[in-house]
């Protein structure tokens, strides 16, 4: 076989690797900020380009660079640049891009403890340090997940676990003794709810949206009369979804209050705190975690705030007995000699095989330090507080919500344009001039006053330069619309 016969020799490797580690220096050092934020390509032209059968023999690792950068590269929009402010912005540090790397030299499946103990205890540890990092009540259990919308849909499965054990042996289906089961969240918590309840069966009727009050919170007493109305037709209350850090807006709802309803009436309590749970790492903003200690289950995910790259999503319960019994499934070939003497992940939820995502994460706590990750967190604010001054200091923008994080909720208010649609087209416009600068990429939602653009900062290359260059672009786009 030739040198590059696909697993490559130690020197090929090496020079690939430096060739590819300095390459990501690069990005990383102000060559992501060179590209478009959001690519420009359409659709089908990535695939349009790449042949349609896979090559037959080991091709030149020369080829296979050009094409990433000819090819692939046009067709990536960049989460990792300082411009990114759409969705959520997010960062995949150094630490955590080289924790990452090694974790797949390791390849190591978590499956099991024994099929790899560290995989299963560092991330016991990690989870632990961040438990206690945000103010999290001490005996919580955790395992990672890939996404919070897995850990949520997992948490309501342990919900209903928790509330009908027979659904393990029997399922829901044709049974008279199971009245249908209700989950109620905001009408501002994140699709990956519903999402949830589709999936476990509930179906659409079974997510019960609960209105908001002015700040986007959920209303408590909007839940206690659902909850009521509810029994009342016969159905059964099974759990509430509280979020903190709502998507669109960040708002928090209140936990306290939910907490007491979720006690009185019985129900799971789930708390989904996928974006500004890492705030809580700041003692200022442990506020936003207050009632939280009475969840049975919380998530928050460290790729959205904690500069880990994607993914990396932390389930936390007071009942992992609940989760085991409603998972736990361990045919012979997956028995050990340890079975039940230790934590074997995979009886905690669906997937069995099992990333090794704990090692990315203790890279970047133990580079960055709990101080480290306060200090970005409170610079992002920061950023976020002074683009919502500059919005509500002039006549043309107007603020459309409270800022409690990094988030800016607002939208343009030019002269002569009140109708609420051509509000909207005009916003969407205005979007579009922003994202088609290839300097900043903003996203949308809709809020109870129209359309609102969101600048959401959490990328550690984003400084006050690029929220200038934000506001420079929104004014110009403000000029060139109002002239149309
Ligand atoms: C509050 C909230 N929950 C859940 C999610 C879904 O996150 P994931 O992509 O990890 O499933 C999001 C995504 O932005 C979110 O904002």
């Amino acid at each position: 076989m030739s040198e590059n016969s696909g697993h490559w020799d130690a020197e090929l490797f090496r020079r690939e690797g430096h060739r590819m580690i300095d390459w990501i220096a690069e990005y990383l050092d102000g060559g992501a900020r060179e590209l478009p934020v959001l690519s420009r390509v359409e659709p089908g032209e990535v695939s349009g380009r790449l042949p349609s059968v896979m090559p037959e023999t080991a091709e030149d690792p020369e080829a296979v660079w050009r094409d990433f950068e000819e090819i692939v590269l046009p067709g990536v929009t960049h989460w990792n640049h300082p411009g990114f402010m759409a969705y959520f912005g997010i960062t995949g540090s150094g630490p955590g891009i080289l924790g990452e790397l090694l974790s797949a030299a390791l390849n190591v499946n978590g499956m099991l403890w024994r099929t790899c103990p560290s995989a299963t205890e560092l991330e016991q540890v990690v989870l632990d340090w961040l438990r206690d990092g945000l103010g999290l009540p001490e005996g919580l259990f955790a395992f990672l997940c890939d996404t919070a919308s897995i850990s949520s849909l997992l948490a309501l499965a342990a919900a209903r676990e928790a509330a009908d054990p027979e659904v393990r042996r029997l399922g829901m289906a044709g049974r008279d003794d199971l009245a249908p089961l209700r989950v109620y969240a905001s009408d501002q918590a994140h699709s990956s709810i519903a999402k949830a309840c589709l999936t476990l069966g509930f179906g659409l009727e079974g997510f019960r949206a609960v209105a908001h009050d002015e700040e986007y919170r959920m209303d408590p007493e909007a839940l206690a009369r659902a909850i009521a109305a509810d029994r009342e037709a016969g159905f059964r209350p099974l759990a509430v979804v509280a979020t903190v850090g709502t998507t669109s807006t960040t708002s928090v709802d209140p936990v306290p209050a939910i907490a007491e309803i979720c006690a009185a009436e019985g129900l799971w309590l789930h708390v989904d705190a996928a974006y500004a749970g890492s705030a809580a790492i700041c003692p200022e903003h442990r506020w936003c975690l207050d009632g939280c200690d009475q969840a049975d289950s919380f998530v928050f995910n460290p790729h959205k705030w904690l500069f880990t790259p994607i993914d990396a999503s932390a389930l936390y319960t007071r009942h992992p007995e609940i989760f085991k019994r409603a998972f736990s499934l361990v045919p012979e070939y997956l028995m050990t000699p340890v079975s039940g003497q230790v934590v074997d992940l995979m009886d905690y939820g669906v997937q069995l095989g099992r990333r090794f995502r704990a090692l990315k994460m203790w890279w970047v706590l133990r580079s960055f330090g709990a101080e480290g990750v306060r200090v970005r967190i409170r610079r992002h604010v920061e950023l976020a507080r002074a683009f919502a001054d500059w919005v509500d200091a002039g006549p043309t923008f107007e603020r459309l919500a409270p800022v409690p994080f990094s988030v800016v909720c607002f939208r343009a208010r030019p002269p002569g344009v009140d109708d609420p649609e051509a509000l909207d087209s005009f916003n969407m416009e205005l979007l579009e001039h922003v994202n088609a600068s290839g300097e900043i990429f903003l996203s949308h939602t809709r809020l109870d006053d129209g359309i609102a653009l969101r600048v959401a900062i959490g990328n550690l290359g984003t400084t006050q330069v690029d929220l200038d260059r934000c506001r420079e672009l929104l004014t110009e786009g403000v000029q060139c619309l109002s002239t149309l």
